[in-house]
């Protein structure tokens, strides 16, 4: 089996190498398979993420989903070391400003932030996914670190709910598993939505089944 390391390599490494055309095309179709989904019907806040190193881009989908009468938020990283993203409202043509890595965040006023168990749905990058909600991610436990509360909530009533976005070439068989690793509720890729089989959480508090 591949180490993370490894996986993490191969996978940004393929990523990257997609055209544009390639793309373009993946986001506008998994703008609809999000759309359709049941977790976008019933999710009023919605957290996304501005793509970096060949990340599916979302801009067209928050566009939509904003005019949708959506409420978008973006994570703001925090002063190091604290690991934790922060939410801020996003509205399609605000000023963004770039981060540490470079990555273009809402300026981070107050007023604008929400708590991360008050979003409906949290749309998490990743590199790798399986069938099982196991995610991988760029390696710093980011998103780990910042829902790591959902792991103590009970049964149906798990908020926000994961949603793992991802190219369908980054699906691979099984992922390494580590114990502070907060599964996706479901991931969705251009092809439509995985669905993935979580042993935790019982079929009939699946919202996405239609
Ligand atoms: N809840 C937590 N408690 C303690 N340590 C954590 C927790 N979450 C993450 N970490 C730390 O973060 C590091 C990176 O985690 P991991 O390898 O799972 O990254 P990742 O999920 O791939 O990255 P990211 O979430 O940033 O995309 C781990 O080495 C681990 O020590
Ligand atoms: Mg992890």
């Amino acid at each position: 089996m591949e180490s993370k390391a490894e996986l993490r390599h191969r996978i940004r490494w393929q990523r990257r190498q997609l055209g544009l055309g390639e793309r373009t095309r993946a986001a506008r179709r998994l703008t609809a398979v999000l759309r359709r989904s049941r977790w976008y019907r019933y999710s009023r806040r919605i957290a996304c993420y501005w793509a970096t190193d060949g990340e599916m881009d979302l801009s067209g989908f928050l566009q939509r989903a904003h005019q949708d009468g959506r409420a978008i938020y973006l994570p703001v990283l925090n002063q190091r070391p604290v690991k934790k993203l922060r939410f801020h409202r996003y509205r399609p043509g605000e000023r963004l400003r770039a981060n540490r890595f470079g990555i273009p965040e809402p300026l981070p006023q107050q007023a604008n932030r929400i708590a991360c168990r008050d979003l409906d749905l949290v749309l998490v990058p990743l590199v790798a996914f399986d069938g099982q909600g196991h995610r991988l991610g760029m390696g710093a436990g980011f998103y780990d670190h910042t829902f790591a509360f959902i792991r103590h909530q009970q049964g149906r009533w798990r908020r926000p709910r994961l949603l793992g976005i991802a190219f369908s070439f980054q699906r691979i068989a099984a992922l390494p598993v580590e114990p502070w690793d907060i599964p996706l509720a479901d991931v969705a890729t251009e092809r439509g939505l995985a669905r993935c089989q979580i042993e935790h959480r019982s079929r009939s508090s699946n919202p996405n089944r239609s």
